[in-house]
Parts: C-alpha cells; sequence; structure tokens
C-alpha cells in the first residue's frame, strides 16, 4: 500500500475528474473534489460516500472562470490534478474574445495559480504530482473547437515548462491526453442526436468516432474508469521516472507517436 496522499482534482463533481476521484478514494487517499456550486459539490460527495463509505473525501467549491480565493483550499497537497476544462463548439467566427478568454482562463490559468500556490512547497517536501488533463484537441484542433483546442496545446507548454522546475526532485509534472470519453455529457450529446436522428444511441457514437476521429484504434469512446485508471498510476509514487511527459489514452485518435 502507497502512503495515503492529500489530492485535489478540480472539476470533480462528474465526468472523468469524479471517476479519477474514485479510483484514488479507493487506494486509501484523502480527495478534495471541485465544483462551482455547492449543491453539486455536496451531491458529489453525497455520491462517492454511498459507494465508499470510508472515503476520506472533503472539496472546495470553485468557479474557475471568476478570480479565485487560494485561502479556500487545502493547506497541504501531494497531488495536483489539472482536470477542470470546459469548452464551446462553435464557428472560429463567432467565438468572441471573452468566450476565448474564459476557456483559457478556466482550462489553462486554473492549472496555473495552482500550480504556482502549490509546486513550491512540494519542491520542499521533495515529493509532488502535478497532472495536467489535455485532450486529442490538442492535436485534431477540430474546426468547431478552435479556442478549446487552443487552451490544450497551451497546457503542453504550461505543464513541460514546470516540469523544468523540477529538476532533480521527487515533484513530477505530466500531461494526460484523453480521447472521446463517455461521460454524462457525452451521454447526453449523444442521446440527443440520436433522438433527431431517430437512431439508437450506440449507432450514433459510433458514426461519431468513425466519421470525426477516424484514426482511433479503438473505434470507441473511452470508458470514464479506463481514463481515471491511468490518471491514478501517474497521480501516484510508482510513476517516479516519468516526468515531463505526454502521456496518451486516446485510443490512437491523434495519430501522434510521441
Ligand atoms: N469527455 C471527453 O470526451 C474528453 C476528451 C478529452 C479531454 N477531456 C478533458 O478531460 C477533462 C474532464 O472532462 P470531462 O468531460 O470529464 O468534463 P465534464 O464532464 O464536462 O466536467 C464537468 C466538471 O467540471 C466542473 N466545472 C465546469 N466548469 C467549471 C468551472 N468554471 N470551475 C470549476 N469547475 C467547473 C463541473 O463542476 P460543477 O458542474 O459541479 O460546477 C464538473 O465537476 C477536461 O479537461 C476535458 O477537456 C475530456
Amino acid at each position: 500500500m502507497q502512503q495515503k496522499q492529500s489530492i485535489l482534482i478540480t472539476g470533480s463533481t462528474s465526468g472523468i475528474g469524479f471517476a479519477t476521484a474514485a479510483a484514488l478514494l479507493q487506494k486509501g487517499h484523502r480527495v478534495y473534489l471541485n465544483g462551482r456550486s455547492t449543491e453539486t459539490v455536496e451531491s458529489a460527495l453525497k455520491s462517492i460516500k454511498n459507494q465508499h463509505p470510508k472515503a476520506d473525501v472533503d472539496a472546495v467549491v470553485c468557479d474557475f472562470s471568476k478570480e479565485i480565493d487560494l485561502t479556500k483550499f487545502p493547506p497541504h497537497l501531494d497531488v495536483l490534478i489539472n482536470n477542470v476544462g470546459i469548452y464551446t463548439s462553435q464557428s472560429f467566427y463567432d467565438t468572441s474574445d471573452q468566450d476565448w478568454l474564459k476557456q483559457f482562463e478556466v482550462n489553462c490559468l486554473s492549472g496555473v495559480r495552482l500550480s504556482r500556490h502549490y509546486l513550491k512547497p512540494m519542491l520542499k517536501a521533495n515529493f509532488g504530482r502535478i497532472l495536467f488533463i489535455s485532450s486529442e484537441c490538442a492535436y485534431l484542433a477540430p474546426e468547431d473547437l478552435i479556442s478549446y483546442s487552443a487552451t490544450k496545446a497551451a497546457i503542453h507548454a504550461l505543464s513541460r515548462g514546470l516540469s523544468q522546475l523540477t529538476r532533480g526532485s521527487g515533484v513530477t509534472v505530466n500531461t494526460i491526453v484523453p480521447g472521446s470519453t463517455l461521460t454524462e455529457g457525452a451521454e447526453s450529446f449523444i442521446a440527443a442526436k440520436a433522438k433527431a436522428q431517430q437512431e439508437q444511441a450506440e449507432k450514433v457514437a459510433r458514426n461519431f468516432i468513425r466519421t470525426e476521429r477516424p484514426n482511433s484504434l479503438i473505434e470507441r469512446f473511452a470508458r470514464t474508469e479506463e481514463v481515471a485508471n491511468l490518471i491514478a498510476f501517474y497521480a501516484s509514487s510508482e510513476s517516479s521516472a516519468v516526468n515531463g511527459s505526454v502521456i496518451f489514452c486516446e485510443g490512437g485518435s491523434t495519430n501522434a507517436t510521441y
């Protein structure tokens, strides 16, 4: 059994973040969830406690699109998982400065602000993990997701830059690249399309991958648990020789070899 770690996962009341919280709690760690409202955070805490009655779990309510109050965050962290990510699916020409700024604020600056706060103490303790959750879109840059894709590409440089500040220490900073993943959001997107097209949801999901992610080798959406288990490994002390890296779990969709 690994040493118990104190872990914050941003944007974790649902989706990949929530599944990652469940995976890490199962390993006996202390996990802080995060969402924008007390209601969603309390409902996520309740759901976790139903699944894992002994879970050492708490939460921080914080909307990363606004100024953040760092005093609300845990004083000490071993692992910071910068997972929160938002997107607007729209034409480049219709994407306003405000849309661009909001996505950069939530997707990128959240990680900048939290890393600026937690990296130095991690270096002092000579242990820490910082993970940035990117996306296949950093490589694919679909035409309706140009602003989102740009925020994800920026995360790669941020993560690589921060890893250079950890030289010779027990702290690592890495980027994880998920592909299309069956979160609650993706499920409702598919369900709405299936209803509009009078098709079965499974067929709509398969068609989406075939047409929009033609390089996918798994030819399906990933399950949140598949992504969460990978994140949990890179959050652990066992991943100690991996630093400054980009780790793919996009099922081959980016066609990237490095
Ligand atoms: N799902 C995919 O197919 C996919 C693919 C590639 C990469 N990714 C990346 O993986 C990460 C997780 O994605 P996901 O699909 O699991 O996310 P999601 O389901 O859309 O995320 C929902 C979570 O984000 C929180 N959230 C949203 N805006 C927030 C804000 N301004 N401040 C704080 N929390 C906020 C929500 O909290 P409340 O609702 O409680 O406020 C909720 O916990 C993201 O970075 C995403 O870009 C996802």
